[in-house]
């Protein structure tokens, strides 16, 4: 409690012009293991403070009006991961939900999953539904949770999916655009991403909305996602509000 109270006192030293936030904030939780193993436990440890770091992040992305929150909690390729590890991951997702559930729909939270839902084991999987149906016509922030998540698989699946609107006689080829595209992405509906948050210094996407990040803001810390906390996430917030937008064009 001690830690979350100087956490919200620093915080409050970064000021934002509530004017000028990004609609739509995406983040790659990255450091969990380094951040156990720095302290000699496991990785799951570890993954255990990311959630504490993440409920930090939710709560504050809603009470400042941010209108959608993306994380990524688990891409495609984390399956490959050690047995124990995994497990561990599946276990906090209940958990995560089992508990928080109520608070975010007290809040108006609506929650969006992300990615292959039907892959997921099935306790899990029930979890999911069930989180997305409690909140569904809520219209506080969309926290939308990239979970059994690949962005490659996300656009071959949309491409797909206009194939068969095309192969059904429902779309013709020269009708498909952008916004066709897009409504067939998991993120259908959302705005672009605005800014792209990247924790414990790595430089690189890992198969993270590779499309809807086409304009976004990078800011990569080098804070590993544990360690996360609001004064960091308003610094990035300030960082992003001093950036030059220009989305291809000029300065006028
Ligand atoms: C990357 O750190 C983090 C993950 C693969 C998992 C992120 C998950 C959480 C923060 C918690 C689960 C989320 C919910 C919604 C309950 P890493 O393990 O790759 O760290 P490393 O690069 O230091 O090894």
């Amino acid at each position: 409690m001690a830690l979350w109270g100087r956490a919200k006192r620093d915080a409050q030293e970064i000021q934002l012009d509530a004017t000028r936030l990004p609609r739509h904030v995406a983040i790659i939780m990255d450091g969990n293991g380094r951040w156990a193993k720095r302290r000699g436990q496991p990785r799951a440890f570890g993954h255990r403070a990311g959630v504490e770091a993440l409920r930090a992040i939710i709560r504050h992305s809603s009470d400042i009006g941010i209108e959608a929150l993306t994380i990524y909690a688990f891409s495609t390729e984390n399956w490959s991961r050690p047995k124990d590890e995994v497990s561990a991951l599946m276990s906090l997702l209940l958990e995560f939900f089992g508990r928080e559930i109520e608070e975010l729909h007290e809040n108006r939270v609506c929650i969006r999953i992300l990615g292959d839902v039907d892959g997921m084991p099935g306790p899990q999987r029930e979890a999911l539904r069930a989180a997305m149906e409690r909140t569904r016509l809520n219209e506080g922030l969309k926290l939308n949770i990239a979970l059994n998540y690949g962005s490659r698989a996300e656009i071959v699946r949309a491409a797909r999916i206009i194939a068969e609107r095309v192969e059904r006689g429902e779309l013709r080829a020269d009708q498909v655009d952008s916004a066709i595209f897009e409504g067939c992405l998991y993120t259908a509906g959302l705005p672009d991403v605005d800014l792209l948050i990247r924790t414990s210094g790595e430089m690189r996407l890992s198969n993270f909305l590779l499309y809807q990040v086409s304009y976004a803001e990078f800011v990569v810390v080098d804070t590993l996602w544990p360690d996360f906390d609001l004064h960091a996430y308003r610094a990035a917030l300030a960082e992003y509000q001093h950036r030059d937008r220009r989305f291809g064009g000029v300065k006028a």
